[in-house]
């Protein structure tokens, strides 16, 4: 079972101590990256691993290594031969690292040695036959890099190793998926961090590893889904999914992964097995020409949300649409719907959706944009009313005005203080249902909520076009019943 370790970067030991204490119920081994420490701190770190007693990795990475170390080798040697009569477990040397000194004291101590690389190329393959833990560690910055890491680790996976070990590591958003996917990898160790300290935006602490991507539990044959999306790191869909996946029992897990070209992605699916995939933006669009079949909802909006693979094939959906009907239909019941008049503010991506949903539920709809050739386009295709962001778009906004959706991105954290229609004057018996869902409430909503209106934010949508992605990924009706989010 792959190892959990928790990378100690403070610069003080006691703060290191206070960040172990924090999470030592989740982890199975820390690691004291001891170029990171103050030089005052440096002359314990031998009497280190006894403050913690858990099994500890001593490291002295160097800048080039993505470490702060910067004095001469010569310093750094010395720093070792203390660190070598303290009672570490592993010791973590780089590959170009040779000093047979140090690595006498090692093994005479007991202690074992990790030997790190920092690029995947053929020639590391001699590593395995060492009997030191070879590490391979890279820093994916596109798709087509993490692509290649996880090529390279399906291809030494196997392969037989003196130590029996190795461990593989891809750092950054893009590499976060190999985190919580080490024992799939095959990979003996993987690390986290302290909450707010990598850039995986509150995904790779140790209790959110444990907690919501439930680590430990995740075996070779484990089923894997998740989201693509450039920027996708702010995602809330992990926190939907994987709580009613360990809630049915499904051996399943929901990751995110950073997404910047999809024929490479749709590669990472084949090789990784990813069974299906929530899809955001930029890619709903694009995702399309990848499908081997699509819902009426997709074709008629040219957007897609969610993929599912049927044995070869991908079928896609847009469950934007449902998931934005459904909170209005639980207010009204499908049938009010009909006959209503509704203002769709925007015609971007989401207005798309909203206007097919609307018109589809036989709904009168108008268009406002700021670009009013925009408008004019998407009303064309849907044969309803256009204007501009205007005074003219005012007057029908007006006319139309039982049903009021926002769908651009103003008024979105983190400029929160904008309003789309500042002029616009609500009434008390409209429906007022703004997309945006980071801030729940929108300065747009306030006001319609002051007014009296029926209001609807963003959260809802989300949270129903995941019960649906759910329903599609697992065959199992979401279990929390919309009482989650
Ligand atoms: P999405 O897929 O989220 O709908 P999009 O396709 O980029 O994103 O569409 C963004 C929508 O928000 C558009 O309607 C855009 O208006 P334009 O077509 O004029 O660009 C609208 N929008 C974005 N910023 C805006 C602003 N500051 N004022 C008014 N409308 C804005």
């Amino acid at each position: 079972m792959a190892l959990l370790c928790l990378e100690l970067t403070g610069k003080k030991i006691r703060e290191n101590i206070q960040q172990v204490e924090k999470y030592r119920s989740s982890v199975d081994l820390v690691e004291l990256r001891a170029d990171c420490l103050a030089g005052e701190e440096l002359f314990q770190i031998h009497k280190f691993p006894l403050m913690v007693s858990l099994p500890v990795i001593l490291s002295i990475r160097r800048e080039e290594t993505g470490g702060s170390f910067n004095a001469s080798e010569e310093e750094r040697r010395k720093l070792f031969e203390l660190g070598l009569t303290g009672n570490y477990a592993f010791v973590d040397f780089e590959a170009g690292f040779q000093v047979p000194s140090l690595k006498e004291k090692a093994l005479n101590s007991g202690i074992k040695i990790i030997r790190s690389f920092y690029n995947l190329s053929g020639v590391e393959r001699s590593a395995l036959l060492s009997s030191e833990i070879p590490k391979f560690e890279v820093r994916p910055s596109s798709t087509a890099d993490f692509l290649r890491f996880i090529e390279a680790v399906l291809s030494l996976k196997e392969e037989p190793s003196c130590s029996g070990r190795r461990i593989f590591v891809a750092r950054g958003d893009y590499g976060f998926p190999s985190v919580v996917l080490a024992e799939k990898l095959g990979s003996f160790i993987t690390y986290c961090s302290a909450e707010g300290r990598e850039s995986a935006h509150g995904h790779s602490d140790p209790e959110t590893l444990q907690e919501i991507y439930r680590f430990k539990n995740i075996k070779r044959e484990t089923s894997l889904f998740g989201i693509i999306g450039n920027p996708v790191m702010h995602t809330r869909s992990p926190r939907i999914h994987n709580p009613a996946f360990k809630h049915l029992g499904i051996d399943a897990v929901y990751i995110p992964f950073q997404t910047d070209t999809l024929p490479e992605f749709m590669k990472l699916m084949d090789i990784m097995d990813i069974r299906g995939f929530s899809v955001t933006i930029p890619h709903k669009e694009r995702i399309i020409e990848f499908l081997d079949s699509q819902s009426e909802a997709v074709s008629a909006t040219g957007s897609c949300n969610t993929v599912v693979r049927r044995g070869k094939k991908l079928h896609g959906e847009n469950y934007d649409v449902e998931g934005f009907l459904d909170p209005l239909k639980k207010r009204l019941g499908s049938e009010r719907l009909k006959g209503m008049k509704a203002t769709v503010i925007g015609a971007g991506g989401a207005a798309r959706s909203v206007v097919f949903a609307l018109v589809s539920s036989g709904v009168e709809v108008c268009i406002i944009n700021r670009t009013k050739e925009k408008a004019e386009k998407l009303a064309k295709e849907f044969r309803c009313k256009y204007e501009g962001l205007d005074e003219s778009g005012l007057d029908l906004a007006r006319i139309y005005n039982n049903l009021v959706v926002q769908t651009t991105s103003v008024g979105m954290y983190p400029n929160v203080d904008g309003d789309p229609l500042p002029e616009y004057e609500f009434k008390r018996d409209q429906i007022v249902y703004d997309l945006i869902y980071i801030p729940e409430e929108t300065n747009f909503l306030k006001r319609a909520k002051e007014a009296g209106c029926t209001v609807i934010g963003g959260g809802e949508m989300l949270l129903q076009q995941a019960y649906r992605q759910f329903s599609l990924f697992t065959g199992k009706q979401y279990p929390f019943n919309g009482s989650r989010d």
